[in-house]
């Protein structure tokens, strides 16, 4: 067939109508390894048939572009990504942004999902190890699978749940933060397909509460503790950090939403 045909059956396929034609052109070099060259030079291509199927199947069922190539872009590298793993999104770079601002050595990463924010940690700061906890176990082999894939797993400790020993420099987390409540203003595609306990918690305060609490006991002298969070939330998150003896900075996002919360011992500051 031709290249531009196989473009064009894969733009029609896509029932959510939302990927740019840069992102059918990645799609097609990703799923098929047939280089944008030859799309724009209008080649001659064999795409397997029964991948395309697989595309095809998928792009009409809107399942999103990282679980159809495996993969997601993050902080400048491609993290493997797998149905049942939360997507890793562009704010959350922010979060690593603002991590990799003072010094670190020990890091602990709460809820580690593909594994991108501590995966990143440990590729920009090398002196640094990581404890990455995850209840999901398809989260945990993709954390695992990603620490592999960048040669970092060699410093990278996964548990299932927080724990009970160790003083941490650096406290990161992307919780589950939008409150079930909320549930009819998140977009389709998340509810259908994202993992609901990445996503939704039924309070999300007590999530950054008990990780505050945990910090007061597990962070070092001079250490931080960096949230991702939603906007709505910045009042209860500020008044609690506020309360527990910490400070809070907060930092916006690409819309000008408050996004993340970066919180120190308060004697510290
Ligand atoms: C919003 S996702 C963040 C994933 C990844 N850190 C990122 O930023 O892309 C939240 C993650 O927390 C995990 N999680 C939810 N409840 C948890 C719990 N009680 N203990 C540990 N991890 C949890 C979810 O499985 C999910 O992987």
């Amino acid at each position: 067939m031709k290249a531009l045909d196989l473009f064009s059956l894969l733009k029609r396929s896509d029932s959510s109508n939302a990927l740019q034609d840069a992102t059918i052109l990645n799609l097609i070099e990703y799923c098929f390894h047939i280089p944008k060259a030859k799309v724009f030079s209008n080649s001659d291509v064999s795409p397997n048939t029964k991948e395309l199927d697989r595309v095809v199947y998928l792009l009409r069922e809107r399942v999103p572009f990282a679980y159809i190539t495996g993969r997601e872009s993050f902080y400048g590298r491609e993290f493997f990504i797998t149905p049942g793993v939360f997507i890793p999104r562009n704010e959350t770079e922010i979060l690593v942004e603002e991590a990799l601002k003072a010094p670190f050595e020990k890091v602990l990463d709460y809820g580690s999902g593909s594994g991108a924010i501590c995966v990143t940690l440990l590729l920009e700061n090398d002196k640094s190890t990581a404890t990455a906890v995850e209840i999901s176990h398809v989260g945990c082999l993709c954390t695992y699978s990603n620490a592999e894939k960048f040669n970092v797993s060699n410093r990278l400790t996964l548990l299932t749940s927080l724990p009970d020993k160790g003083i941490f420099d650096l406290i990161v987390s992307n919780p589950p933060y939008v409150d079930f409540k909320s549930l009819q203003n998140v977009d389709e595609s998340v509810k259908l397909f994202e993992p609901m306990q990445a996503v939704f918690h039924e309070n999300p305060t007590s999530v950054y509460n008990d990780l505050l609490i945990y910090g007061k006991e597990h962070l070092s002298k001079h250490g931080r503790i960096v949230f991702e969070i939603d906007d709505d939330l910045t009042p209860q998150i500020v008044d609690l950090a506020l309360s527990l003896g910490f400070d809070c900075s907060l930092t916006r996002d690409f819309s000008n939403l408050n996004r993340i919360a970066v919180i120190t011992p308060r004697s510290f500051t």
